[in-house]
């Protein structure tokens, strides 16, 4: 039998990581139908409402019942509001590693939340889960989420040429779609560890000491 991950919730200082439910479906498509989601995502654009609803009522919980993964709606703990998703997906059960996608909506950015959230997904499935990789794949000119990886402390691996479809405007205000290089990020348990020379933010982060 395919092995799956337990149905979760997971906590953080200020955020709640949940199984999406039919609520989170107008959020959901008012955070997808957004300029950064369309270039640097698959999801389709325009972003439906019925979209939403498919993910919410069922297509998100069966990444984890097929054993592809887990996605989870990430909410505000003290507003419950939704301020962002994530994604484990293209789990590999015997080398016990998995790629995460994220997005934060648009009312929500530039707090932290996406790699709050890589975060603490990171540290529940290196501790509760024992796994030993997670991967991350960029975009080469996604500057936000190469921040992320970087301020979890991922390491970068290199260059998967041509790996990739992002999206541009195109003057008619439409949109073209754009071969590009994504850029390979992992995680490993050791990584999140205090070594000698780091020290460790507030928010759990393990730094450089020269950061
Ligand atoms: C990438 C994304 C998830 C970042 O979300 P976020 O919650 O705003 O990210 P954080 O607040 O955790 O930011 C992490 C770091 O990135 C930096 N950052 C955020 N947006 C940035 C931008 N547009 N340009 C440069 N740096 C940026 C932040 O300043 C922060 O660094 P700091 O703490 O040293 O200042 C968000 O921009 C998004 O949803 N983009 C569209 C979807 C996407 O690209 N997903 C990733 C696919 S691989």
């Amino acid at each position: 039998m395919t092995p799956t991950f337990p149905d979760i919730s997971i906590s953080t200082e200020r955020l709640v990581l949940r199984p999406f439910d039919e609520a989170d479906a107008p959020a959901l498509a008012e955070m997808m139908n957004d300029e950064l989601v369309a270039a640097w995502t698959a999801v389709p654009q325009p972003y439906t409402t019925a979209d939403a609803r498919a993910w919410a009522n069922g297509k998100a919980a069966s990444v984890r019942s097929a054993g592809r993964g887990i996605a989870l709606a990430v909410t505000e703990f003290l507003t419950q509001r939704l301020v962002g998703t994530i994604h484990v997906d293209r789990t590999d059960w015997r080398v016990r590693s998995a790629e995460v996608r994220y997005v934060t909506a648009p009312w929500a950015r530039g707090e932290g939340y996406a790699s709050e959230s890589v975060l603490a997904v990171a540290q529940w499935l290196f501790h509760d889960q024992r796994f030993e990789r997670i991967e991350l794949r960029i975009a080469a000119d996604n500057t936000a989420s190469q921040q992320v990886a970087q301020k979890v402390g991922c390491i970068s691996e290199g260059v998967l040429r041509n790996a990739w479809i992002a999206r541009s405007r195109t003057e008619d205000g439409g949109w073209a779609d754009i071969r590009t290089d994504l850029i390979v990020w992992s995680l490993l348990p050791e990584d999140l560890e205090v070594l000698p020379g780091r020290t460790v933010d507030a928010n759990g982060f393990a730094h450089p000491e020269w950061n």
